[in-house]
């Protein structure tokens, strides 16, 4: 294979990013386009020299598609991708891969055994930001790491909602903030500190008319000892993205993008144990973190799944690892539910009777 044949699934939101990006990587091209709404779908292909199709099902038969980007409703990630796959065909998902993790561990099943790649569309993990991040713990620059704090706190207004009503239901999208827009940052999360242990999470709806959630809150430790707090919200005019990572030789903060590192002159376990002083503090050098300019958002995930395709080899976030920020959504909500600690990994067939009692509408409101 020199050149790779895409072909969207969803051509009004998100998809017009999947196809944009497409349509600028040399080694790609855009040869189908599926959406059920047909004046958008006829004019997009009309647009790119795409053929459209209102079912996918029959583009999926297209013989010269390589691989194809869904960007549906939560509700038909795993259907479309389970056929995608039984096709032949790559898959590159958009987030949330799926809506429960039994889902999610089908499709990487299916993929593995017919051979196909399954991506995932976590584009936040090649902002320079991130990515710095992430290079300054792999370095083991803090050391231990003992505790975090994650706050993915947003707003989306009413019309959000009443624009794509999928969004809302727990039928079709399968929760609300946590699944929707901060599992990009469970993604980071997990990403930074590696796998989950146990968590107790909360969620309520506090403002929107929607079934799903629009606050949730969580605790929760990783294997390597760490443990935090997870804010995620849709209610903060004042919106906030922050990661602060406290480990034994300095803190990571990120607030909306900006970066710094605080390295303490004395690591915090030696300062502990040896100090004479009795309320004194490691001395700390505060430095901003300049990120390497790198190719971010849509365009690198598709140029790297592209890559891969080419190279035989797996894309950079490939669906075994794109489930875990799912699992721990799944977790949230499952705990919350439960009035109980969830341990991981979660039980699959559990959150599934969950999810079943959720969409029948067998279960009440959230507890306030
Ligand atoms: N990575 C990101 O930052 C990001 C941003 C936004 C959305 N998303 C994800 O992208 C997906 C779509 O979200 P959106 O906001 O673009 O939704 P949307 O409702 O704006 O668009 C969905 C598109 O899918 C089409 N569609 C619906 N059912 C279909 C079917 N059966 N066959 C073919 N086409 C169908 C609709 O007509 C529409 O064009 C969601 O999973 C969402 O979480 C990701």
């Amino acid at each position: 294979m020199v050149k790779v044949n895409f072909g969207v699934i969803g051509v009004k939101g998100i998809g017009k990013n999947h196809i944009e990006s497409i349509k600028r990587i040399k080694e790609a091209d855009l040869i189908a386009l599926a959406d059920i709404d047909e004046t958008a779908g006829k004019a997009v292909a009309e647009q790119h020299h795409a053929k459209w199709y209102a079912d996918y099902t029959k583009m999926l038969e297209q013989s010269d598609l390589d691989a194809v980007c869904i960007c549906v409703p939560h509700f038909l990630h795993t259907p479309t991708a389970l056929l995608a796959i039984d096709c032949g065909k790559h898959v590159l998902v958009e987030k949330p891969m799926a809506m429960t993790v039994g889902e999610a561990d089908k499709m990487v099943l299916e993929a593995e055994k017919k051979g196909v790649k399954l991506g995932v569309m976590y584009q936040y993990r090649v902002e320079p930001a991130y990515s710095e991040m992430k290079a300054i713990l792999d370095r083991g620059d803090l050391g231990a790491i003992y505790r975090f704090v994650m706050e993915s706190c947003d707003l989306r207004t009413q019309a959000y909602y009443d624009y794509a009503p999928w969004r809302g239901s727990w039928r079709s999208s399968g929760g609300g903030v946590i699944i929707n827009q901060s599992i990009h940052h469970l993604d980071l999360l997990q990403w930074f500190l590696g796998k989950p242990v146990r968590l107790h999470g909360w969620i309520t709806t506090k403002i929107h008319r929607a079934e799903v959630e629009d606050l949730a809150s969580a605790l929760i430790s990783f294997e390597g000892g760490a443990q935090g707090v997870i804010q995620a919200s849709l209610i903060d005019a004042l919106s906030i993205t922050r990661f602060e990572i406290c480990g034994d030789k300095a803190k990571l903060l990120s607030e909306n993008g900006d970066v710094k590192l605080g390295v303490l002159e004395t690591p915090i376990k030696e300062y502990i144990e040896k100090s004479k002083e009795v309320w004194d503090h490691p001395k700390c050098n505060w430095i901003k973190v300049t990120p390497k300019a790198r190719e971010a958002g849509h365009i690198a995930i598709l140029r790297d799944f592209t890559q891969a395709l080419l190279e035989d080899r797996e894309p950079l976030i490939p669906g075994r690892e794109g489930l875990v920020s799912l699992e721990i959504a799944n977790a949230i909500i499952l705990s919350h539910f439960k009035g109980k600690t969830v341990t991981f990994p979660v039980d699959r067939n559990e959150y599934t009777k969950l999810m079943q009692k959720l969409q029948a509408g067998h279960l009440s409101q959230f507890a306030s």
